[in-house]
């Protein structure tokens, strides 16, 4: 082993004691409900795949068609030879869907949040190092972009519009750009933000809003438009509840402009395949229509809160189709995560450090897919390993 392999060594070997090494599981998916893992099948309650569209037959026949008639890669960046005319009716769709003059395709929501705020935030287009006002518990995507702009984050207690006015006010009289930073349904607690007082907050002080909506888009709102009126910058993804891959940005055309010369994931990647723009084409068709799986999901949702809630289980503040069951030491969400495992359910442990200290989970997304008696069979499974219980069994 050479010597920076030895340190890498000595990490994972630390992770492991603390119970926080991640490994990766191999499976099989055949349908949205579903998947295989070691040859038994399990119900399938760790995937985004919200409206349980990656199987549905018009987006597999798209991406193929789409595969056949363009090729299965873009060849170049979309500044080289890769912005297919396809590109350009798919942002129509995304700016219509989002209510905004424009959007823009990116890769990945990873990479747009890494690239696009890294852009956004260019110290030396603004003037000055902008004040970048941030929930804590933004995505580590995030944070990456606001890592890679170099500019430091004031951040304002989880989905606490009081404390970021609070803090808006001390920088009143600052004449830096401002900005505020946030998710609209936050990925590991599937709670929503205060965004009506966070937009209020934007205008009054004269900052741009920026809202990450992978979360809400497609699965929340009004024909699925998400949850982001009051911003002025969305960034959301393809890969949840589209069923596909893939990232946008809906926005003013000037910052779309500005995008496209400024921001280094957009100019230095190849433009997403003709088969992922077929299947995002399509998704893009059938989501405003799909309220009658939104509601039932939504529905699932809520009555598991209800019912989770009188055996003991902390729910947090999830108000959407992500309900964490919030357990505290990594051991014991990992522990829960087994005996789920036990009875059928494929659910994963979330630890430090994406989710803070002693805050473990097991993190449980509702699809489309799923069906009312999942859900009765996941209570019951529940039952039997209630809080108290659940900490017996991993402390013994
Ligand atoms: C809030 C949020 N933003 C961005 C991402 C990244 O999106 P993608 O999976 O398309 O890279 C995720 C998904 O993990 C997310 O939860």
């Amino acid at each position: 082993m050479v010597g920076s392999e030895t340190r890498y060594q000595a990490f994972l070997d630390a992770l492991g004691k603390d119970h926080l090494r991640r490994e990766l599981s191999v499976v099989e998916a055949r349908d949205a409900r579903t998947l295989l893992a070691g040859g038994r099948t399990y119900v399938n309650l760790a995937s985004n795949d919200y409206l349980a569209l990656r199987f549905h037959e018009a987006l597999i026949a798209r991406a193929a068609e789409w595969a056949g008639h363009y090729g299965t890669g873009s060849g170049a960046s979309r500044l080289v030879t890769g912005n297919l005319d396809l590109f350009e009716g798919i942002e129509a769709k995304v700016a219509a869907l989002k209510q905004k003059p424009a959007a823009l395709l990116m890769a990945s929501g990873f990479q747009a949040n890494a690239s696009v705020l890294q852009a956004l935030f260019d110290k030396g287009v603004l003037g000055a190092e902008p004040l970048v006002f941030a929930d804590r518990l933004n995505h580590a995507s995030m944070h990456f972009g606001c890592k890679a702009a170099d500019v430091h984050q004031i951040r304002y207690r989880h989905g606490d519009a009081a404390h970021l006015a609070e803090l808006m006010t001390q920088y009143q009289g600052d004449s830096r750009p401002k900005f505020i930073l946030t998710e609209s349904v936050f990925s590991m607690d599937g709670d929503i933000a205060p965004l009506g007082e966070i937009a209020a907050l934007a205008r009054a002080h004269d900052a741009t809003l920026i809202v990450d909506d992978a979360h809400a888009t497609g699965i929340l709102g009004e024909g699925g438009r998400g949850l982001s009126d009051g911003a002025d910058i969305v960034i959301g993804t393809f890969s949840k509840a589209f069923g596909s891959f893939g990232a946008y940005v809906a926005c003013a055309p000037t910052v779309r402009d500005y995008l496209v010369n400024r921001c280094s994931g957009f100019i230095y990647s190849t433009a997403l395949p003709p088969p992922v723009l077929g299947a995002i084409d399509t998704a893009l068709d059938l989501v405003p229509a799909m309220d009658e799986a939104r509601a039932h999901v939504a529905s699932m949702a809520t009555r598991f809160r209800a019912r989770a809630h009188d055996i003991d289980f902390d729910t947090g503040a999830s108000a959407t189709q992500i309900v964490p069951l919030i357990v505290g030491p990594a051991d014991a969400a990992l522990g829960l995560s087994a005996k789920l495992r036990e009875a059928g359910f494929w659910a994963t442990a979330i630890r430090p450090p994406t989710v803070p200290q002693g805050t473990a989970r097991v993190r449980l997304a509702f699809t489309a897919a799923h069906h009312d008696a999942d859900i009765d069979r996941l209570l019951e499974a529940l039952s039997e390993c209630a809080p108290s219980e659940a900490a017996k069994a991993v402390s013994s």
